[in-house]
């Protein structure tokens, strides 16, 4: 089964033009001049202070960050650059080594809690994206058994998984807090809860142009809080336009995913991205936070405390396993959104 060579593997064997499965539609590439690449300037939030006065004006960073992009960067976050540097790094090493060795992590099987695949939808979608992907599965329980991991990335990744937990109960306090509510008010209903762990490998692609290293999409979590190398590559949806997201050394890019969009009631945004592909290979490692996915399920819709006569509930109520499964069902191609359940 070739799939199980992933992406990489196709670069092991030299190829110099990309095989068709990853060319991009004709549509795809209209993209290009439907929205043209926007020279704006991407938000940027120091935490620095965050326990001082300075947290009100923070606070009103994320508001309108939230609402008006969906995405932004935090610096000053309190995870050390060598905690994310180092897991990066051992996401390399986990890639770029001998193929039989990742083959062992090769699953297709959703069921299974660390798995190594290309395209998680390829089954799914008409055309594959340029990048392999290692996930761990936390959706069940926040528990991992080191020994289930890669050995070559356990420590980094128990570690990063450990610190984004912890950055992100600080972001969910904010969000709360943005949104008019008590800090631990998005904690209190397990918006928190259901991690995954994934990391992103998009080999040196020859051929950046006519391919695609994530497809379009927006994120059917809660939130996602990222590393990335310096590469580049990611962009958001802005105004029309393709803005892109500037690398900054150590700082983790933070998006509202579809969930939150549905229980803010629209107020935050769960807003459009993608990943071009570049000659030279990119890593990114995400912690994404689903809500509770456990039993007992809980179901989330717009939040009581915001509604109003004037701001009646826009969604109707979800089960994350729901939400989530629809993404795996469909394929990024088919792009799920929040508009289904309005
Ligand atoms: C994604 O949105 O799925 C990937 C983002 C990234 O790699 O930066
Ligand atoms: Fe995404």
């Amino acid at each position: 089964d070739d799939t199980k060579l992933g992406v990489q593997g196709l670069v092991d064997a030299g190829v110099e033009k990309i095989p068709k499965l990853f060319i991009r539609s004709p549509d795809e590439l209209a993209e290009e001049s439907d929205h043209p690449r926007a020279q704006v300037e991407f938000p940027v939030i120091d935490l620095n202070g965050l326990l001082t006065d300075r947290r009100r004006k923070i606070i009103d960073q994320v508001r309108s960050a939230s609402e008006e992009w969906g995405f932004f960067q935090v610096v000053n976050h309190g995870i050390p650059p060598s905690v994310l540097s180092k897991m990066r790094q051992a996401v390399r090493k986990f890639n770029e080594q001998e193929i039989d060795v990742k083959k062992q992590f090769y699953s297709r099987d959703t069921a299974r809690r660390v798995r190594f695949n290309s395209n998680y939808d390829l089954y799914q979608s008409q055309r594959a994206d340029w990048r392999d992907t290692l996930s761990v599965s936390m959706l069940r329980s926040d528990h991992v058994d080191p020994k289930e991991l890669p050995s070559i990335c356990r420590d980094e990744a128990m570690e990063f998984i450990d610190q984004i937990g912890k950055i992100g109960e600080t972001i969910f306090e904010l969000l709360s807090e943005a949104l008019g509510l008590k800090p631990d008010y998005l904690k209190s209903i397990e918006c928190n809860k259901g991690r995954t762990l994934v990391c992103h490998y998009y080999p040196a692609c020859p051929e950046p142009e006519l391919a695609m290293g994530v497809t379009k999409h927006t994120d059917n979590t809660f939130l996602t809080i990222l590393t990335e190398d310096q590469t580049g590559g990611l962009q958001v949806l802005h105004d029309n336009q393709w803005a892109d997201v500037q690398p900054i050394a150590g700082s983790l890019v933070v998006n509202i995913g579809d969930l939150l969009q549905i229980i803010s009631n629209d107020k935050f945004k769960s807003n459009v991205h993608r990943v071009l592909p570049s000659p030279e290979p990119r890593i990114s490692v995400i912690g994404f936070f689903a809500g509770r996915v456990a039993p007992p399920a809980r179901l989330y819709g717009p939040i009581k405390e915001l509604l109003s006569e004037e701001n009646p509930p826009k969604f109707r109520e979800v089960l994350v396993s729901e939400y989530v499964g629809r993404f795996f069902t469909k394929g990024l191609h088919e792009k799920p959104s929040v508009n289904d359940y309005r």
